[in-house]
């Protein structure tokens, strides 16, 4: 078990910000995870868990031990006629076990193609995309508690799962090191193609039977087309959640904006926080999608995604996001959450 000092996370954050780590570890299983939370430093400082970086905004040197989970392999733990039920470690990347699943031909999951960042990461904020979240296949996950050093199973229902929420986002918070995650996924897959393009990116593939294969690709052609990636343009994906508003507040907000676009979904109304950032610059003649200061910004295609487009310090970052949130909340009193971890 190796433990650095003043360790670069450059490499190590989707966002590419290259701020330090006091002390850095990679832990591969779960006797190297026991050994470093036994270890002095350990006991000694603030512990960060770090997955694929792709969730987390680095602001300032991490004043603490950084642990890197890249704990490997992936396991059918259970199969009938109908279901497998299977076992992934934290530190696969998602993916990955995406193509996992898809060649295996097993389904639930190929609406999420191509979002960054490990397995172990994808409960704490209950990944979704295109119509699907990871809450709809999730069976169970084991975790370790950090300082009682025991493992704990957390069934479905103890996740506290919401839209891009769970416990471990709230009463959990930082408490535990997830270590595996098990998913129950389809033989008989049933094809969501009804969200946004789908259907028209299969058109396009020329794509006239449905399979996994055709649906995961139209997924990840439609993130190409509208999201930067990572490894060209420093980003997390989404830096905000989209807010939902009473359907009394929805009526005044319309009435004024006919073009809105808006979701509704039981008693609340979700609008794109995306929509809203467009609308919303104090001088009228600008849009913050697309906004570029020297080395940071907005990114052109995505009005949701903040970018770094070279070197920029993730307190410049925060500070647009500050900027935004303030702009949203002027134009139509609605206040941004970030979805984004601040480090
Ligand atoms: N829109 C704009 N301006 C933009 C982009 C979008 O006005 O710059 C409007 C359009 O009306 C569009 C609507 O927003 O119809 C929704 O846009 P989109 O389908 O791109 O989705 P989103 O709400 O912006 C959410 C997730 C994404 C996920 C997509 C697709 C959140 C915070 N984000 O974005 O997740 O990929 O739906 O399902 O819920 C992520 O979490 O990192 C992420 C990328």
């Amino acid at each position: 078990m190796l433990i650095e000092q003043q360790k670069s996370l450059l490499d190590y954050n989707t966002f590419h910000i290259d701020e330090y780590a006091r002390y850095f570890t990679t832990v591969q299983n779960e006797k190297e995870l026991q050994l470093v939370l036994e270890s002095e430093i350990a006991k000694e400082q603030e512990l960060f868990i770090l997955g694929g970086g792709s969730n987390v905004l680095l602001t300032h040197e991490v004043n603490g031990l950084v642990i890197r989970n890249q704990m490997k392999g992936i396991e059918i733990i259970y199969e009938d006629d109908s279901i497998a039920k299977v076992k992934f470690q934290a530190g696969e990347s998602w993916h990955h076990c995406v193509l996992w699943c898809v060649e295996q031909n097993l389904g639930g999951i190929e609406n999420l193609s191509f979002i960054p960042g490990t397995i172990g990461a994808a409960p704490i904020q209950n990944i979704g995309a295109y119509g699907a979240e990871l809450k709809d296949v999730f069976v169970e996950l084991e975790a370790m508690h950090i300082c009682l050093k025991q493992r704990k199973v957390f069934m479905k229902n103890e996740c506290n799962f919401g839209y891009r929420n769970s416990i471990f986002k709230t009463e959990a918070k930082g408490k535990y090191i997830i270590l595996s995650v098990t998913l129950q996924l389809s033989k008989k897959p049933q094809f969501n193609t009804s969200y946004g393009h789908i259907q028209d990116e299969l058109n396009s593939m020329g794509v006239t039977e449905l399979n996994l294969k055709a649906v995961s690709d139209a997924i990840i052609r439609i993130r190409q087309s509208k999201l930067p990636d990572p490894a060209m343009i420093g980003n997390a994906g989404s830096f905000f959640k989209n807010p939902s508003v009473s359907e009394s507040e929805f009526e005044i907000l319309h009435k004024k904006y006919n073009d809105m676009p808006f979701f509704k979904n039981n008693e609340a109304v979700k609008i794109p926080a995306a929509w809203l950032i467009e609308h919303c610059h104090p001088d009228n003649a600008l849009s913050w999608k697309g906004y570029r200061e020297l080395n940071f910004g907005v990114h052109i295609k995505q009005a949701l995604c903040l970018v770094n487009y070279s070197d920029a310090n993730g307190r410049d970052i925060l500070g647009l996001s500050e900027r935004i949130i303030t702009s949203v909340q002027q134009a139509f009193n609605i206040t941004l959450e970030r979805e984004v971890n601040i480090w």
